[in-house]
């Protein structure tokens, strides 16, 4: 019963949760996505859930870009011709809808960053080789020569960057594919971030091919925990639910049948309701502790 009641709790909390903002959040989204070079130029668009009079953009320790509008949008778009390097950093955008003074919450953060073709582009290694069987822990290694810097490693086909480290010491980082599977074969690369500049980028360096034929996967494979929970609140909130059906469902159907024997006694005569009363609660003679 204890989970039951944390589980309606929950569930009464997420419905609260999603009634208590007035505004709901813009969301922020940057075009192209990525691979902007210094001099390109890129949009940011605020993605407005109401129709909205006034936009900001700001710029986190930078620029505030104001933008108002003769007519309600449901986006607004911020544009730079060509980029510059005081414009790559961290956005989020607002905005506020004409007939009333609230502003809404600030949408998640993108960040624009800029690649400066003047980097030399990272070296890559491999290790041990680029056949290997499944469950081979593979290290990939990423430097350059003179710049402190944040690595990432990308693989062709994905759209984000699969890890990122700093440079331990030197000028080098170090990445390890922990017991890899085929779905880990392919092109990968690395890009890297000079320290200060956090939001300035090396363009992509050359590419290292890992091929990984199948064996027999190694037991205990890593499960996704957060797909578990998710599973585990929806299976929650609907166990939830249908125990709150049955319980309705239950008191209906044995309301229905109290009243339907007590209309239809079988074998007794017809009583009317007032000789009902008259039988419960007038005590028998003999019964002192009515009295
Ligand atoms: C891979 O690395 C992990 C963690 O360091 C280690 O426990 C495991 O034995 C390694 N596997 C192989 C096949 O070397």
């Amino acid at each position: 019963m204890a989970p039951m009641v944390v589980d309606l709790i929950l569930c009464w909390w997420l419905v609260a949760a999603s009634r208590a903002q007035q505004l709901p959040r813009p969301s922020l989204s940057l075009h192209p996505s990525q691979g902007v070079s210094l001099g390109d130029p890129v949009t940011l668009r605020c993605h407005l859930p109401r129709l909205a009079a006034w936009v900001w953009l700001y710029q986190d320790g930078g620029w505030l870009y104001p933008k108002g509008k003769e007519k309600e949008q449901d986006a607004a778009e911020f544009s730079f011709v060509s980029t510059l390097r005081g414009q790559a950093g961290r956005y989020r955008c607002q905005y506020r809808v004409s007939e009333s003074a609230e502003v809404s919450v600030e949408s998640d953060p993108v960040e624009l960053v800029l690649t400066d073709l003047r980097y030399p582009p990272s070296s890559i290694s491999l290790h041990p080789e680029q056949h290997v069987g499944t469950g081979t822990n593979v290290t990939i290694s990423c430097w350059n020569k003179d710049y402190g810097a944040t690595f990432l490693l990308h693989k062709d086909g994905s759209s984000e960057p699969i890890q990122r480290q700093d440079s331990s010491g030197g000028d080098t980082a170090t990445f390890t594919l922990f017991g890899v599977t085929p779905a880990d074969s392919g092109t990968y690369r690395c890009s890297y971030r000079p320290w200060h500049y956090a939001f300035m980028s090396s363009p992509l360096g050359d590419s290292v091919m890992l091929e990984v034929t199948p064996t027999p996967a190694p037991p205990g494979a890593a499960g996704s925990s957060r797909g578990n929970l998710v599973v585990a609140v929806v299976g929650g909130c609907t166990a939830a639910l249908v125990f709150i059906l049955v319980l309705i469902i239950f008191f209906l159907l044995s309301a229905l049948r109290r009243r339907t024997q007590r209309d239809e006694s079988p074998g007794a005569p017809p009583k009317k309701p007032e000789t009902m009363e008259f039988q419960v609660f007038i005590p028998s003679s003999g019964d002192n502790s009515w009295i």
